[in-house]
C-alpha cells in the first residue's frame, strides 16, 4: 500500500471473543523479522489451506520489502503489548498493475488467536480498504475440506462462483476446491 494509503488506513483497534483486544495495522517495510516469524509458526495442518508460496525468510522478506507497493494491500494483526513484534493474523489482496480487472485475496491466523473473531476483524478491514483501493473485483479460492473459511467467506460478501480441483501443489494431493470472488466496491458493512 502506498505510504499515503498507509495513513490513510492507519491502526485500528480489533477487541476478539476471547477478550483480547489487537491492533490491525498495514504491513511495514521493517515486518521482515516477524513475518518470518509469523510464517515459521504456521503448522503443516494450516499450510495446507494457506500455502500461495512456501513460508519462509526470503518470502517473508519479499513481502515487506513491498509493503509500500502500489498493487498491494496487506495488513497484519498484532498484540498490542508488543506492537509489531508478533504476528497473529495477516491478510492481504494484490494485484497486477493499474489495468487488473480483480485482485487475489489470502489470509492465515496464527494458532491460538484462531476462533476468536480474529479472521473476520482482518477480513472487515480489508473490505473497508477494498472499497476505495484496487480493483471492483476480489477472487480467492477455498478447499472445501476447509468448512471454516468456507462459512466466514460468504458471511463477508463472497460469493461461489466455480467448483473445481486443486491441482497437486506444494506436495499435497490434488481436492477440490471453490473459486470465491466479492464486490468490492458493493459490499455491505
Ligand atoms: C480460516 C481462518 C482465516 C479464519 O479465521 P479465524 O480467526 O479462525 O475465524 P473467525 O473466528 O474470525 O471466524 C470463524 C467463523 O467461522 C465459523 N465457523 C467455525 N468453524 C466452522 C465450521 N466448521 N463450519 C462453519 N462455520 C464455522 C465461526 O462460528 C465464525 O463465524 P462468526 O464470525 O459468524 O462467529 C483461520 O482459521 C486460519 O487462518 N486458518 C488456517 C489457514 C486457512 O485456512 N486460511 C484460509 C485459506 S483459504
Amino acid at each position: 500500500m502506498k505510504p499515503a494509503d498507509q495513513l490513510k488506513f492507519g491502526p485500528i483497534e480489533a477487541k476478539l471473543r476471547d477478550g483480547k483486544v489487537a491492533t490491525i495495522r498495514p504491513l511495514r517495510t521493517d515486518d521482515g523479522p516477524a513475518l518470518t516469524e509469523f510464517y515459521a509458526s504456521v503448522p503443516r495442518e494450516d499450510f495446507r489451506f494457506y500455502c500461495p508460496h512456501e513460508l519462509d525468510r526470503a518470502h517473508a522478506e519479499a513481502h515487506c520489502a513491498a509493503a509500500d507497493s502500489p498493487h498491494e494491500v496487506v495488513v497484519v494483526l498484532v498484540e498490542p503489548e508488543s506492537p509489531g513484534k508478533v504476528i497473529a493474523g495477516y491478510a492481504w489482496f494484490r494485484w497486477p498493475d493499474d489495468e487488473a480487472k480483480a485482485s487475489t485475496f489470502g489470509i492465515c491466523v496464527r494458532r491460538g488467536w484462531q476462533d476468536c473473531g480474529a479472521g473476520r476483524a482482518l477480513i472487515t478491514r480489508v473490505r473497508e480498504i477494498a472499497r476505495i483501493l484496487g480493483p471492483a473485483v476480489m477472487d480467492l479460492t477455498v478447499q472445501k475440506a476447509n468448512p471454516r473459511a468456507v462459512a466466514l467467506y460468504q458471511k463477508m460478501g463472497f460469493k461461489i462462483v466455480r467448483s473445481q480441483m486443486r491441482g497437486n501443489y506444494m506436495g499435497f494431493e490434488p481436492e477440490p476446491e471453490f473459486a470465491m470472488e466479492m464486490r468490492t466496491r458493493d459490499v455491505e458493512g
